[in-house]
């Protein structure tokens, strides 16, 4: 028969379709690492209450060490048998250091608190390791940025021209989104350094083991302060599933942009042939697959908070098998953000900006009316009255055939739409004269731009 963790109270063995059901090392398995490091953690506060004598806490500690190596190695893995990760784990214990001992190591522990400190350990792991990700398509955006100097693009809202901006303060309008991702990252790991080891099934235990002692040695800051909380609560999970989402629709936001820039209508980057893709029949092809993978993964990252959302949402109080399923949404994300992120930073870091097409369309559009306007109210004009004045330009503009932009307005046509539009007014009629005069904290100029790079390549070093 199965080696079961349960079974003294049935009559019958578990239904062939019920173990098919139950079964979770298909995808717990990768837990592993932390099970052996949790169980030898418990092996010493067995240890330290009396319960095993140092013969056997050496024993003990010696054989799980061997099933780690084992593990590793690739000589022992699940059975189709176990039912999860502890379970195949408690058997590999066992056929190392005999039943006798092997069967001590369960006392004062269950499945219930095991897994809820198993899966803090490993997306605080994954934490670093994604964030370090995340960062490399920052470091590749401000590297871009940098590149990019002072050359100007139509900046837009509702996709339409709005105001001309510097393309570096565009990639570094994508690049502190991300940042904040990072820091999401740091901030979620404080609530995500609380070990629930110790608190049993539910109500903690009886055996005088020591749940600080578990929770230092393996790296958490503290025990949860509430065995049915620690057993039962799955926030930690959700909140980092929110953090991988967040970071996932980020990435897709530029994704979006890289896909539109890229077709012959914009024409305003060109991506590298490392990182884009051909169609099968039609040979001129050169397509932007990693930007729209990275789109199609959002939604799917999306999916997987919502999912686990859902999961939770009607638990009662404490431990539900419901929980198994907390456990994919996030290891998919993982598994998703650990592919995507390298090739999303790859493609940014090889993007070519064609910067004189962006420079000839930054002015087009009518994107200095604003400027006009401004400059008006600069000269004591009401920006009510401004807004009408500038606006009268761009209907004057249009009425030509075919129609011209607002600096080809003469002299005389500005007068006749406003006394207050002297030839002065030129002097911003220029991206270069308007992008200058957006110089406050914050804003378009070159001058503050420059400072803000200095700012993010620091905020990124500091992360
Ligand atoms: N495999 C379960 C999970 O992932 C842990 C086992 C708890 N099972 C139980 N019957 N109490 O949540």
């Amino acid at each position: 028969a199965p080696l079961a963790l349960w079974g003294g109270r049935f009559g019958s063995g578990p239904a062939a379709a019920l173990v098919d059901l139950s079964r979770s090392t298909q995808f717990d398995w990768r837990l592993a690492p932390q099970d052996i490091t949790g169980s030898i953690a418990h092996a010493h506060v067995l240890h330290a209450a009396g319960l095993l004598t140092d013969d056997e806490v050496g024993r003990m500690v010696a054989a799980l060490e061997q099933l780690r190596a084992d593990v590793d190695a690739g000589a022992f893995g699940p059975s189709p048998d176990d039912e999860d990760v502890h379970t195949a784990l408690e058997r590999g214990l066992i056929e190392r250091a005999g039943t006798e001992l092997g069967g001590k190591l369960r006392a004062g522990r269950s499945r219930n608190d095991q897994i809820a400190t198993l899966v803090r350990m490993y997306l605080r792991d994954q934490s670093r390791v994604l964030a370090g990700l995340v960062l490399d398509v920052v470091d590749a955006l401000v590297g871009q940025a940098a590149a990019a100097g002072d050359a100007p693009i139509p900046g837009r809202t509702h996709l339409q021209h709005a105001q001309p901006v510097l393309l570096a303060h565009h990639l570094l309008a994508h690049a502190w989104p991300l940042m904040r991702d990072v820091e999401r990252w740091v901030d979620w790991d404080r609530r995500a350094a609380v070990s629930p080891y110790g608190s049993g099934a539910l109500a903690g235990s009886s055996l005088g083991l020591d749940p600080a002692k578990v929770a230092a040695e393996l790296g958490f800051d503290a025990p949860v302060e509430n065995s049915i909380d620690g057993t039962a609560s799955r926030d930690v999970v959700a909140e980092f599933a929110f953090v991988a989402a967040m970071t996932a629709v980020d990435v897709s936001r530029i994704a979006e942009e890289v896909v539109l820039w890229s077709t012959k209508e914009f024409g305003f980057v060109r991506l590298h042939d490392a990182y884009s893709t051909g169609s099968s029949i039609m040979p001129q092809k050169k397509n932007p697959d990693v930007a729209e993978l990275a789109r199609g993964k959002a939604g799917r990252l999306v999916g997987d908070l919502t999912g686990l959302l859902t999961t939770l949402k009607g638990l009662p109080l404490a431990y539900n098998r419901d929980l198994q399923e907390d456990k994919e949404p996030v290891f998919d994300q993982v598994d998703q953000l650990t592919v995507l992120l390298p090739a999303f930073a790859g493609m940014v870091a090889t993007l070519t900006f064609d910067t004189e097409r962006m420079a000839s369309l930054a002015p087009q559009g009518f994107s200095l009316a604003t400027d006009i306007a401004e400059w008006l109210v600069r000269e004591g004009v009401p920006f009510r009255v401004a807004h009408e004045v500038a606006g009268a330009c761009v209907r004057a503009c249009e009425e030509h055939e075919p129609p011209i932009e607002l600096w080809d307005l003469t002299d005389d046509e500005l007068a006749a739409i406003s006394p207050h539009l002297t030839p002065a007014v030129r002097s911003v009629l220029s991206v270069e004269g308007s992008l200058a005069s957006r110089s406050a904290h914050g804003g378009t100029a070159p001058v503050r731009v420059a400072e803000q790079l200095d700012r993010a390549r620091s905020r990124a070093a500091d992360l």
